[in-house]
């Protein structure tokens, strides 16, 4: 059996949770392989609004085994909270899911590493989401890191002491303020949960698994825009977050990657601080914002809003070889007159063909196409068939110019408001 992909194409936030969380009855395994706690993954079903954070979106489906492969950094402290709310809520956590030993874990200190590196950037600063993300994967790929695998050593202890020590002596070359005590007390707590889960090698579970024919969902996090080494660096996350990072963030050949779902908003936006050619800064970004209610689940924090922008899209989309798409709140822009699309860019007066190296610091300019919006509320739009004719005109101007065929349109939060307009498998 083969291992399908669902991940971002923009910035983020563009509903991965959601779909997941409506294509997990075709599936057997949910895994998340990438990133952490800086994911905000939203599930609406039932009247109930869930947000998840570091468990896979497969997780509210009785009977589906949840993977949080070693791809992943997990801090323990937000994982028991999560915990605890799903089991609140009658999910059997214990049961479903399982977690690679050879994930990495995110200590208080990197926490306060990751506010003490920000507020020395102060203007610059990348507008992390300071779940210590960064110093966690900092000390995977220097060979510091401790594993979740650990926690089973008698020595945890002693080997956590020596690395928060570390950190302690890099933190002196900061000027800033902390209490340890605060975060260590419930990080601990944390562990002492995890201890009770289903801890396992993930590469050979995930790989048995597929063996005995069970399908696999990869749930990305975050967005192939805010790849590591495919964003716009250092404005970035600290992982990869492109289909490639499925196959080192759980362990699986690339011969074992299936179909790979892109999702898009039917406009874009960012948090955080970085460039963003479309962006709006005006009455129609602000309209978008609050239409779309357009702040993120994990801070809260406005997101910036703009135009849909295909070249970006076009590159997404190469790098992670999407094979279907789908498109994500086509709900909110209902009501704008006249919508525009950027199709391709200039610098400098010269057109470009590509994404630019330094597009940090030589942000180019957007050319557009206008595109006529359509009036209709599609909230209880339930099949194409409603479509107006504007939004029919809008996909497949997306599908001409990108190649790729638009599998599901979405038109609000809730799981039922997902409109499959081409069969998916
Ligand atoms: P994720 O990080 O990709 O899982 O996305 P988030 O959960 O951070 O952000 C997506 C937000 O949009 C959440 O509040 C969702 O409930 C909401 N959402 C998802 N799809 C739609 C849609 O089609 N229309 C509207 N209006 N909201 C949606
Ligand atoms: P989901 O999975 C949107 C952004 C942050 C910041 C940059 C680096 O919900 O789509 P980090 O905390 O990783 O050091 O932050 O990346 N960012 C996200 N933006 N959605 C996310 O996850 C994000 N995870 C990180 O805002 O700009
Ligand atoms: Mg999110």
């Amino acid at each position: 059996m083969k291992t399908d992909v669902l991940l971002g194409l923009q910035w983020g936030d563009e509903g991965k949770g959601k779909i997941v969380d409506v294509l997990a009855p075709h599936y057997d395994v949910i895994a998340r392989f990438q990133g952490g706690p800086n994911a905000g993954h939203t599930l609406e079903f039932n009247g109930i609004k869930h947000v998840l954070h570091t468990i896979p979106s497969g997780i509210f489906h009785e009977k589906k085994i949840n993977l949080i492969g070693n791809g992943v950094v997990l801090d323990p402290a937000i994982f028991k909270k999560e915990v605890d709310a799903l089991l609140k809520m009658g999910v059997d956590v214990r049961r479903n899911l399982r977690i690679s030993r050879k994930a990495h874990l995110i200590l208080p200190t990197h926490r306060i590493l990751d506010a003490a590196s920000e507020a020395q950037k102060g203007k610059e600063k990348i507008g992390s989401t300071l779940k210590g993300i960064g110093p966690a994967y900092m000390d995977k790929t220097g060979r510091n890191g401790l594993r979740v695998g650990d926690i089973e050593s008698t020595d945890f202890e002693t080997r956590y002491r020596s690395l928060v020590d570390k950190h302690i002596r890099m933190l002196a070359h900061f000027q800033f303020d902390y209490d340890l005590k605060v975060y260590e007390s419930v990080w601990f707590e944390g562990i002492e949960t995890m201890r009770k889960m289903n801890l396992v090698d993930g590469e050979y579970e995930i790989n048995r698994l597929l063996d005995q024919g069970m399908k696999v969902l990869a749930e990305g996090a975050q967005g192939s825009l805010l790849d590591i080494d495919f964003g716009s660096y250092p404005f970035v996350t600290s992982s990869n977050t492109i289909t490639a990072g499925t196959c080192s963030g759980l362990g699986i050949s690339p011969h074992r990657i299936g179909e790979v779902f892109g999702i898009f908003k039917a406009y874009c936006t960012r948090v955080g601080s970085g460039p963003f050619p479309t962006e709006l800064n005006d009455d129609t970004g602000e309209w978008i914002r609050k239409n779309g209610n357009e702040f993120g689940a994990t801070t809260g924090r406005p997101r910036r809003t703009g135009w849909l922008d295909i070249p970006l899209l076009k590159y997404s989309i190469m790098l992670n070889g999407v094979t279907k798409l789908m498109m994500m709140k086509s709900d909110v822009l209902s009501g704008i007159d006249h919508l525009k699309i950027c199709t391709s860019y200039t610098l400098n007066d010269n057109d470009l063909t590509t994404i630019p190296y330094d597009i940090v610091y030589n942000t180019p300019l957007p050319v557009y196409t206008e595109a006529n919006g359509w009036k209709e509320n599609l909230t209880d739009v339930a099949t194409e068939a409603r479509f107006p004719q504007e939004l029919k005109s809008y996909i497949r101007f997306i599908e001409e110019k990108t190649g790729v065929p638009v599998h599901v349109v979405s038109v609000g939060p809730d799981r039922k408001q997902t409109i499959i307009t081409k069969k998916l498998f």
